[in-house]
């Protein structure tokens, strides 16, 4: 039988997960929203792309949580997005609201499905809908990581001259600026980027990588990225739907793992049939400590004000 995926929010993240989750045959997609019109649209012209991109599965638009009964896998993209000098803070107070209900909703209909939050601040939002759904912490995490890192990948190969896809780079922590690119364990077919390039070019690429979502949002000023992370929460979905065991940073929750209790962050984790299968904890330096201490601090605050 098809898996079936949910899309909550057919905004441009939500119908670009929608448009890879097709195109990776993952399954059927109900894209969901509460804007009458909009997930139906753009669910038909998905759809109708069938013939041409030969998917097996089949997508339908709703404004009802009733169509997305026995998902296999939610996405939850619902929710406003930055603009020009905004914070992604600044989304929190709305964008609680907004993944509180459709987390609780989607729940009820699909008790067990695994669950993954896209909606900014994710790794408070993605705590805001562990709390108000009581899924257990292996089914639910938070996308950013697999974006951030796929920035950083991106920028690397670009400066080193080889295939982003041979290049190994992890960014840990919360989504925001305090993320942490982790430069000693970044390596280009196994060489560590340190011996390939200078210490000022790497500082430039974990700089970017941090300001990666604001240089986007800075050109579009009318929203923020969509493409990576839509495919960066496909991704995510294709590892537990196809029980692959493939290693990505997420936002999990935390009970002791790198000294941290408590709170979501991105973590290197392993993702297969079961959700979340194992964190892959490993030494930190004192330095990375102090960094990733700084992503606590910040989802700790972000949390408070969620008022969960
Ligand atoms: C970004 C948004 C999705 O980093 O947070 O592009």
């Amino acid at each position: 039988m098809k898996k079936k995926i949910t899309i909550i929010g057919a905004g441009n993240v939500g119908a670009t997960a929608a448009h890879w989750a097709l195109v990776r045959k993952l399954g059927n997609v109900v894209l969901l929203d509460v804007m009458e019109g909009i997930p139906q649209g753009k669910a038909l012209d998905l759809w109708q792309s069938g013939p041409l991109d030969s998917f097996p599965g089949t997508i339908t638009g709703s404004n009802d949580y009733a169509d997305s009964a026995g998902s296999d896998v939610v996405i939850i993209s619902a929710g406003l997005a930055r603009k020009p000098g905004m914070s992604r803070d600044d989304l929190l107070a709305k964008n609680v609201a907004i993944v509180k209900s459709c987390a609780e909703q989607a729940v009820k209909h699909s008790p067990d499905c695994f669950m993954i939050v896209v909606t900014n601040p994710i790794d408070a939002m993605v705590h805001t809908a562990f709390k108000a759904t009581g899924l257990d912490k292996s089914r639910i995490i938070g996308m950013a990581g697999v974006l951030d890192s796929a920035r950083y990948r991106t920028f690397i190969a670009d400066a080193v001259g080889v295939a982003p896809s041979d290049v190994n780079a992890l960014v840990m922590g919360i989504h925001g600026d305090l993320m942490l690119p982790l430069v000693r364990l970044a390596n280009v077919g196994g060489v560590p980027i340190a011996d390939l390039l200078s210490e000022e070019r790497i500082a430039e690429i974990v700089h970017r990588t941090q300001t990666g979502g604001i240089e986007i949002v800075n050109h579009l000023k009318t929203g923020s990225a969509f493409y990576t992370p839509g495919l960066a929460a496909v991704e995510m979905a294709e590892a537990v739907l196809t029980d692959s065991k493939r290693v990505m940073p997420c936002a999990t929750y935390l009970e002791g793992e790198f000294g941290i209790s408590g709170y979501f962050l991105g973590v290197p984790i392993v993702l297969g049939e079961n959700g979340v299968e194992r964190i892959l904890e490993f030494e930190l330096t004192e330095e990375e400590k102090t960094a990733l201490a700084g992503s606590v601090k910040a989802v700790s605050k972000q949390m408070e004000a969620t008022g969960m």
